[in-house]
């Protein structure tokens, strides 16, 4: 994990947005808030703060992003050297941007992509703009927490060689790891899988955007053989929320790969790149691959989350549960899970108290049993005022309904199996669809992606056909109070949009 930090301390772009601004010139173009200078609005000044507006400046301007050598381009270069990278792209618009792109141009090495079922929903997004034909691998399942973690590279392997031997290879696997609780999969063996049969990997390390960073820290996905990699800075890497890195890896794939991701970049970016938020970028960056230390206080606070968890009666540390499930390596250590059943409350009856209390706790994330509390880089939050909460709203009103209809869900983690794919996600997307009586469903292909939260699997994607099984289930999950179909044309599920015409026996 030693690597160079020549040239990290800088955050060119950041700086010469602020050199930028000393300049003083007289603003004669957007944005029109004049940032400030010149009259304007006082209420987003007032808002926002003269500093912020005076750094919201466009594109293409001298110094910043204009010509050969610019500070962007050398943001850029420091970016993609403090992951290794080959090529890496700052994105405005959000991990989900990245995998837009990433999903864009792995169509363009082939047709046939393999998907980690529990991928986000703007992989799908990339399947329908792609066009691309898509095949699933479902992540092992907890069945004791209710949450799914990741694939096995048994699994890649099994579904890699088949497919070879049909003679109808994968151009490429799209996997999460970190999973949003924070279990990391085996990213050497799959890149490894991946390689040996003509596939390039990517991976959404979304949530790992600090792997790589410190010593206690999972390594990075992108020094580990993967060939793209998303990083969402905004998650756990210290940047403003909406920014995200993608970052393109040397690999048997590259030289293909980069003139597809740019061209997918093009497809997704604005021509307005907020300058805000491509700062925030610069500095994270800078901030993550020389600050060793910022991050041993967000592990120093999380170790000690951990102890005072352990000490106290009700509540457990739920990650070595994670880890016994199969194609766990490791766990991140800045994804705090505390199983909270001994409390008598269930994971998101526990958060909802938390938010409502007097003194208000916001935690990331509940699954059936657990909370996670996140702890981002440079953060040292009051982990014994947590734990106090914790105990505290465990005591107002145990017990209720609700939790005992969320002990319901754990049992109905074993979804059925989705129905066959008749069309691309892309065919669903463009054709002409009906909303019908759900109870009516049965053999009708689906137009929008249906999926039961938790554990936020997708159960449907558009162009499967809907089964008698995957209706029933969906409709058993709409009554939990905790419960909730995504993508449901109505709370109770009563109704769904199906394809007009489209009835597969
Ligand atoms: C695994 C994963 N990938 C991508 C995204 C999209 O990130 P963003 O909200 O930055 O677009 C998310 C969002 O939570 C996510 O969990």
């Amino acid at each position: 994990m030693s690597r160079s930090l020549t040239g990290q301390r800088a955050a060119p772009y950041a700086e010469a947005l602020q050199a930028h601004r000393d300049r003083n010139g007289l603003p004669f173009m957007i944005p029109g808030h004049s940032a400030g200078q010149s009259g304007g609005s006082e209420r987003l000044s007032d808002f926002l703060g003269e500093r912020a507006l005076r750094l919201d400046i466009p594109q293409l301007v001298e110094g910043i992003d204009l010509g050969p050598g610019n500070a962007f381009s050398r943001a850029r270069t420091l970016a993609a050297a403090a992951w290794d990278a080959r090529t890496t792209w700052f994105l405005t618009n959000g991990a989900s941007q990245g995998n837009r792109m990433a999903v864009q141009a792995l169509r363009m090495l082939g047709e046939r992509i393999l998907v980690q079922r529990s991928c986000h929903s703007s992989v799908y997004d990339g399947l329908v703009m792609s066009g691309a034909e898509p095949s699933y691998l479902f992540p092992v399942t907890d069945a004791e927490h209710g949450i799914a973690h990741g694939v096995t590279a048994a699994e890649v392997e099994r579904e890699l060689a088949e497919a070879a031997a049909k003679g109808d290879p994968y151009s490429g696997l799209v996997i999460v790891s970190p999973s949003y609780f924070g279990v990391v999969a085996d990213i050497p063996a799959i890149a490894e899988s991946c390689h040996r049969h003509g596939a390039a990997l990517v991976v959404d390390a979304s949530w790992g955007a600090h792997f790589g960073f410190h010593s206690e820290l999972p390594e990075s996905p992108t020094r580990q053989g993967a060939d793209v990699v998303l990083s969402s800075i905004h998650k756990l890497g210290g940047s403003l929320t909406q920014t995200a890195f993608l970052h393109l890896c040397e690999g048997p794939f590259a030289g293909k790969l980069e003139p597809a991701l740019e061209a997918a970049y093009r497809l997704t970016e604005s021509t307005s790149l907020n300058s805000l938020l491509l700062a925030s970028l610069d500095i994270a960056r800078s901030e993550l691959a020389t600050e060793g230390d910022a991050l041993a206080a967000s592990l120093a606070a999380a170790r000690e989350l951990r102890s005072l968890v352990d000490r106290t009666p009700g509540l457990r540390i739920a990650e070595p549960d994670f880890l016994r499930s199969a194609g766990a390596t490791e766990i991140d250590p800045l994804h705090v899970s505390i199983d909270v059943r001994g409390l008598g409350v269930s994971g998101p009856e526990m958060k909802t108290r938390l938010a409502r209390a007097a003194a208000p706790v916001f935690v990331e994330i509940a699954s059936p049993t657990v909370i996670v509390a996140l702890i981002g880089p440079r953060s040292s939050p009051d982990v014994s005022g947590l734990v106090a909460a914790l105990v505290r709203a465990g005591e107002t009103g145990a017990g209720s309904n609700r939790d005992s209809a969320e002990s319901e869900l754990v049992k109905r983690i074993a979804a059925p199996r989705p129905g066959r794919g008749a069309l691309t996600p892309r065919e669903a997307y463009l054709a002409p669809s009906e909303s019908v009586r759900a109870a009516e469903a049965v053999g009708r292909v689906a137009a929008t992606m249906l999926a039961a939260y938790p554990p936020g699997i997708p159960n449907v994607v558009p162009g499967e056909v809907l089964t008698e099984d995957t209706l029933a289930y969906l409709a058993d999950i709409s009554t939990l109070p905790s419960a909730y179909v995504r993508g449901a044309e109505d709370p109770r599920f009563d109704r769904v949009r199906v394809l007009i015409d489209q009835t597969i026996s």
